[in-house]
C-alpha cells in the first residue's frame, strides 16, 4: 500500500507553542490551569488533566482561584478577561498565537482611532469572543451576506474589517465586496492565517489522487471537520478518525493508494501511529 502524509498534516505554529508552554509549565509543580482547552483534541487534554492541569471556562470561575498560574491558549481571550487574571494576582501566561495578537492589536488600535470593528468569522468561537473584547466600541461579527443587509449601522460610520483566523478566504473577500458596494468607508485588513489555507490546499490535492482518504482530528475541531468535508469532495472514500482506536479498516482490494492529513490540533504521534498501522496491515 503507497501512503501519502500531508506535510501540512498536525499541529500548526500556534498550537504547537501553546502545547510546549503548558508542558514546560507542569515542570514547575505549581497549580496549573488552562483557560478553555489548550486543544480541541481529547487525548492531549486528557493527558494535561491526568497531569493535574484544570480546565476553566468562565471568568466566574477565576474568581474562586486564589494561587498558581493560568495559561491562555492560542485563540486568546478579551481584555477583560486577562486583566481579570491579572487583578486577581494569579500568574498569566498568554499562549495567544501571535497571528491572533496582531488582530487584538489592530482591533484596539482601530477602534480608538474612532472606526467600528467589523469580524468577518463565526461569533460562538473562542477566538472572536476575544478578538470582541479588544474593541473598545461594540464590535459587529458578520458570517454571511444576509446579516450585513440586515445591519443597522449608518452609511456615516468608518469600518475597520478583520477576519478570524481559519475563516476561508474567498468568503471574505465576498463579504467585504459587499461592503464596499453598499458605499461604506472601510479598512481592511486580511488577518486570515496561511496555516490552514495551505493545509486545506494539500489535503485536497492528495485527496485528488488517491483511493482513500484518512483525515485525523477532534470531533470538536472546525479545521479538522472542514478539512474532511474537502476531501471527501474528491475522494468517496473518505474517513475521519480521532485517534488509531477508530480505525477499523478493511480497504476494498483496489486500493493501493491512501492519504492521510490531520487538522491543526492533532499530535504527531497519533499521526505516526495510524500511518504506521495502514503501512504494515495492508
Ligand atoms: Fe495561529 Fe494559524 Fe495556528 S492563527 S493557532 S498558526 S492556525
Amino acid at each position: 500500500m503507497e501512503v501519502i502524509l500531508a506535510q501540512s498534516a498536525g499541529f500548526c505554529f500556534g498550537v504547537t507553542k501553546a502545547v510546549e508552554i503548558v508542558y514546560d509549565k507542569i515542570e514547575e509543580g505549581k497549580k496549573l490551569y488552562t483557560y478553555g482547552p489548550i486543544i480541541h483534541n481529547e487525548s492531549v487534554v486528557d493527558d494535561l488533566q491526568n497531569k493535574g492541569v484544570q480546565i476553566i471556562n468562565t471568568p466566574e470561575e477565576i474568581d474562586d482561584i486564589t494561587e498558581g498560574t493560568i495559561v491562555i491558549r492560542s485563540h486568546g481571550v478579551s481584555k477583560e478577561v486577562q486583566q481579570i487574571i491579572e487583578n486577581k494576582g494569579l500568574t498569566c501566561v498568554d499562549a495567544t498565537c501571535p497571528f491572533v495578537k496582531r488582530i487584538h492589536h489592530i482591533v484596539e488600535k482601530e477602534s480608538m482611532e474612532g472606526r467600528r470593528i467589523v469580524i468577518i468569522g463565526n461569533a460562538g468561537h473562542p477566538e472572536v469572543e476575544g478578538i470582541r473584547g479588544w474593541s473598545v466600541t461594540e464590535a459587529i461579527v458578520i458570517e454571511s451576506g444576509d446579516e450585513i443587509e440586515n445591519l443597522t449601522i449608518s452609511k456615516d460610520e468608518k469600518l475597520c474589517i478583520v477576519s478570524q483566523t481559519t475563516f476561508n478566504y474567498k468568503k471574505f473577500k465576498d463579504l467585504v465586496e459587499i461592503f464596499q458596494k453598499k458605499g461604506y468607508d472601510v479598512s481592511v485588513v486580511n488577518t486570515i492565517c496561511n496555516a490552514t489555507e495551505e493545509r486545506q490546499t494539500e489535503a485536497k490535492e492528495i485527496a485528488a489522487k488517491v483511493d482513500a482518504m484518512i483525515v485525523i482530528g477532534g470531533t470538536h475541531s472546525s479545521n479538522s471537520r472542514k478539512l474532511y468535508e474537502i476531501c471527501a469532495k474528491e475522494c468517496e472514500n473518505t474517513i475521519f478518525i480521532q485517534t488509531l482506536d477508530n480505525l477499523h479498516l478493511n480497504f476494498p482490494k483496489e486500493v493501493r493508494c491512501v492519504g492521510i492529513t490531520a487538522g491543526a490540533s492533532t499530535p504527531n504521534n497519533i499521526i505516526e501511529e495510524v500511518q504506521n498501522y495502514v503501512r504494515i496491515n495492508f
